[in-house]
């Protein structure tokens, strides 16, 4: 190696080590600092001083520890509601199904399998299939609508009392034709029950727009919508012509969207929660919080089921993950006990605005 390839690498090396940022999540909920030798980026997320009233959100850059960039807001705190705000949405708690504003009926609990593939997904599936679970959600980007599929076909379960969910993803939406073919092919169920757009996305009106071809041909039942919130509803109801039936947002009770949810309800559009145990690498911490561990004891059930019951109190659908046969069944249990109003206010005193993942 020459003395000038030397030089240059060892400038780039430094030149890396000033520019390239550790990213350090902060302990006060959802604050991201990105540090490098030269700046660091503060991405703050937390409860204010003042915890009742609200949350401080915004940037702030420094450089070489001066302060260039700060704005950070406090935005008010949305105390959540305890019950449902549909219009004219039956969500029957006694039947455990909700009428779509497509017409067609859904359960209030599923099995989510964000994560599981090969036989591990085809066992959940079968698992929660044998325990009365009768809404799966899938997407093209989980890698397992075949195995879903598979074990569907393979179930005891009539076809038409299964509701399955899946999703296109945004690199799929400049060609959605073949993304709603390859998904028919993939489940080979004969229908698709509910077919969602993942995100956001360039294309996402023309993709929502071929979905809309396929219902009128009765291949897919219902459409919605995955990750949209009030902005991106507003910007993208009016270019569609059949009404979403469904938003799926995450929502647990460290990130509750408490503005979202009554915005999305009272379009009579049904609100799905993923992540409800807060998503792999938080259930723990969630599943032991004190307060839910609490209202858990008085009801003589687990941590896990509270959260299932409040989303259900809110009116919102619930999907939880699992591979384990006893948390599958023990997931559909939640509908033999109530929670007080008094317990409600409780959970929805535990929002940290805290998003467990980017979307
Ligand atoms: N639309 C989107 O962008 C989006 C994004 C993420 C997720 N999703 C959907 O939402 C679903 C739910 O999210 P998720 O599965 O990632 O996370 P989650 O439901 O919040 O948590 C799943 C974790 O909880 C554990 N668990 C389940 N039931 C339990 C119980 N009763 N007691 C204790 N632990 C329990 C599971 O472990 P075991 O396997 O051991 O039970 C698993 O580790 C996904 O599967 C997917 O269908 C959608």
């Amino acid at each position: 190696m020459t003395r000038k390839t030397k030089i240059v690498i060892f400038i780039v090396l430094i030149g890396l080590l000033l520019l390239i940022p550790i990213p350090f999540k902060l302990k006060d909920g959802g604050s991201i600092k990105f540090k490098s030798a030269l700046y660091e980026i503060t991405k703050v997320h937390k409860l204010n001083s003042n915890a009742e009233s609200g949350y401080d959100n915004g940037l702030i850059i420094k450089i070489f520890g001066i302060k260039i960039f700060d704005n950070v807001k406090e935005s008010k705190k949305v105390e959540g509601n305890i019950t449902s705000n549909y219009k004219s949405i039956n969500f029957d708690l006694d039947k455990k199904e909700v009428t779509l504003n497509s017409g067609y009926v859904m359960p209030l609990n599923g099995l989510g399998t964000y994560s599981l593939t090969g036989d591990t997904c085809y066992e959940a599936v079968s698992s929660a299939l044998n325990s009365g679970v009768r809404l799966i959600d899938t997407a093209y980007m989980y890698g397992n609508e075949e195995e879903i599929g598979r074990a569907i076909r393979d179930s005891k379960v009539p076809r038409e009392e299964i509701f399955v969910i899946t999703k296109i993803y945004p690199s799929q939406y400049d060609n959605p034709e073949s993304a709603i073919e390859l998904a028919l092919k993939k489940l080979d169920i004969d229908y698709i029950d509910m077919m969602l757009l993942h995100h956001p996305g360039t294309n996402d009106v023309k993709a929502y727009k071929e979905m809309e071809k396929y219902v009128e041909s009765g291949k897919i039942c219902s459409l919605g919508l995955s990750n949209w919130y009030i902005e991106e509803l507003e910007d993208f109801l009016p270019k569609v012509s059949i009404k979403p039936a469904l938003v799926q947002n995450e929502i647990h009770p460290y990130y509750q969207e408490n503005d979202v949810i009554p915005y999305i309800q009272n379009l009579d559009i049904v609100v799905q929660g993923w992540y409800p145990f807060g998503g792999r690498g938080y259930t723990s911490e969630l599943l032991n919080n004190e307060t839910l561990v609490k209202i858990a004891k008085n009801h003589n059930v687990s941590a896990a089921q509270v959260i299932l019951r409040w989303n259900l109190q809110k009116g919102v659908v619930v999907i939880p993950g699992s591979s384990n046969p006893k948390h599958i069944k023990e997931n559909t249990d939640i509908y033999s006990f109530k929670l007080t109003d008094a317990e409600m206010r409780q959970i929805n005193a535990l929002d940290r605005n805290e998003k467990h993942d980017w979307y």
